[in-house]
């Protein structure tokens, strides 16, 4: 995909994420891996209404080399791909349901989302760490998200919402939003007794994806 491709696809799906309350207002932001650098929606910025002509350009040492001024969640991105050869995008959202478990959860343990269904499990993962409250934009929060990222593919900052990755924009994008679907149903199922996918279930999903 050349960058021009890769700018138009970060701008549909941002979009697409806010119409459908993904995101409200400025919240939330999105990069991806370039051959020379990255692309990341800049600070401020409504995903609804981004311009692929001025998305923040990164060269590879995640410098400001073009474009409006960056996400101040820079160190939450460099985080994941500093830490994941496999990330090639990653997602930032305060979505609803995530940033409710988000709220709950205990920090240092793993989220409170059952393996329910079965794309949860392909497209998050197994391990779906709780991170520490940290201001946005404090890059204190740099190490403590590349610690968590090191065994997970998406982590939950506490009081502030999930930090996706994916091999590509589109299973970073599709990630976050089986995140965001898998959280709402934990919380339509709470106190009930669901029935979950077995041990040897979940294994064989992240075997075959
Ligand atoms: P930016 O507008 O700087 O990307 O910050 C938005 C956000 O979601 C903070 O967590």
């Amino acid at each position: 995909m050349t960058e021009t491709e890769t700018r138009a696809l970060l701008t549909e799906l941002a979009a697409s994420l806010f119409t459908r309350g993904f995101s409200v207002g400025s919240a939330g932001n999105i990069s991806v891996r370039l051959d020379d650098g990255y692309l990341i929606t800049p600070t401020n910025s409504c995903l609804g209404r981004l311009d692929p002509a001025r998305l923040s350009r990164l060269d590879g040492g995640f410098r400001h080399i073009d474009g409006d001024k960056p996400s101040k969640e820079v160190f939450m991105h460099r985080a994941f791909y500093r830490t994941r050869p496999d990330a090639g995008a990653v997602v930032h959202l305060h979505s609803t349901h995530a940033t409710a478990i988000a709220c709950l959860a205990a920090v240092g343990e793993v989220a409170p989302i059952p393996p329910l269904t079965p794309y949860f499990v392909m497209r998050v993962g197994r391990a779906l760490p709780v991170v520490a409250y940290y201001r946005p934009g404090d890059p204190a929060m740099e190490p403590a998200i590349a610690a968590a990222a090191a065994d997970a593919r998406a982590v939950l900052l506490a009081n502030h919402g999930p930090v996706v990755s994916g091999r590509t924009l589109t299973d970073a994008v599709y990630a976050a939003e089986e995140l965001e679907e898998a959280a709402r149903l934990a919380l339509l199922l709470r106190g009930a007794t669901p029935r979950q996918l077995t041990p040897p279930q979940v294994e064989d999903l992240l075997t075959a994806s």
